[in-house]
């Protein structure tokens, strides 16, 4: 089913618990680059391009040790990139609808920008599968524990792709730190703190006897929200929407895509729930 507002806001209606999952496109309307459209990010990081690297060369944990100092600066750019941005109205108005439901919301997002907690969401009430370069850790893990980043408030020369600041160094051992996000070939990765997160997102779907899954900007080419989703919604007989411009189609007749932007659509949603109400 495809464009069906109505029919979305009916899902909504009668929901009792709100399963928000989220990926890159969903902070696209608050001005940050997605990953693999052609204005995505990895089109904005000549220096790697040059270098004949794909991302998948880049985000490991060997580039750390082979190119440190372009390693750290290409952290710290992005982290600098997600603080600097507001999340867009669209979070405001998730956070609504999943609060005025009886079991609340929950959010699942394999974005690392820490937007979700930026825009007033419960942390309790965010699994992010991939981490968030809002945590850091051992570069070799050598505890098993991640902290937050809030200290590490980089200055970076993006000239010649360096952190003129000092780099963060692990409390326990004294070696290097990094994000706490899942890179390729992650051996070292720290999934310690996710790990409750996704315990408490367990539970709270076991309680919610009226799921709506809304999935929005998730991407194909890494599908972990976009599968969850699915599953989720057909385990839970709940209803489906997935919001992507590009991306919409769905598997089944009753799951229901909205090719359109996340805040628009959200918008969009919004301005039919409020007037249903007010009539
Ligand atoms: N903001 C972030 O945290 C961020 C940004 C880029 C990449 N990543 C990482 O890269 C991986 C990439 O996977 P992905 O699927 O999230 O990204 P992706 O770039 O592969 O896919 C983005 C999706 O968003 C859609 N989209 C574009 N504009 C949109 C809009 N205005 N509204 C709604 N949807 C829109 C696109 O059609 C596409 O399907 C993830 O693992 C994530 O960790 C994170
Ligand atoms: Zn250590």
């Amino acid at each position: 089913m495809k464009n069906d507002l109505n029919y979305a806001v009916e899902l909504i209606k009668k929901a009792d618990g709100l399963l928000i999952t989220a990926g890159a496109g969903m902070s696209v309307d608050s001005g940050l680059p997605d990953f693999r459209s052609s204005g995505g990010f990895w089109n904005a990081y000549p220096p790697f391009q040059a270098m004949g690297l794909g991302f998948s060369q880049v985000a490991t944990p060997n580039f750390y040790l082979e190119h440190t100092e372009q390693a750290y600066w290409f952290f710290a750019h992005r982290l600098i990139q997600y603080r600097n941005a507001t999340p867009h109205e669209g979070y405001q108005i998730l956070k609504r609808w999943g609060e005025q439901m009886k079991h609340g919301y929950f959010v699942f997002t394999s974005n690392v920008d820490g937007h979700f907690q930026k825009a007033g969401f419960d942390n309790k009430r965010i699994y992010e599968v991939h981490g968030t370069l809002e945590r850091m850790q051992c570069f070799h893990n050598c505890q098993g524990k991640s902290w937050s980043s809030a200290e590490f408030q980089p200055i970076v020369d993006d000239e010649h792709y360096r952190v003129i600041s000092p780099k963060p160094i692990c409390p326990d051992c004294g070696g290097m730190a990094r994000q706490n996000v899942m890179m390729f070939d992650d051996w070292f990765y720290c999934d310690y703190y996710y790990r409750f997160k996704e315990v408490a997102l367990e539970e709270w779907l076991r309680k919610v006897g009226n799921l709506v899954v809304i999935e929005i900007g998730a991407g194909k080419a890494i599908p972990t929200v976009r599968n969850f989703s699915e599953r989720t919604a057909k385990q839970k007989k709940g209803g489906f929407i997935r919001i992507n411009p590009q991306d919409a189609g769905v598997p089944k007749m009753h799951f229901l895509s909205l090719e359109m932007g996340a805040l628009e659509a959200l918008r969009a949603l919004d301005n039919i729930l409020n007037l249903d109400r007010n009539s």
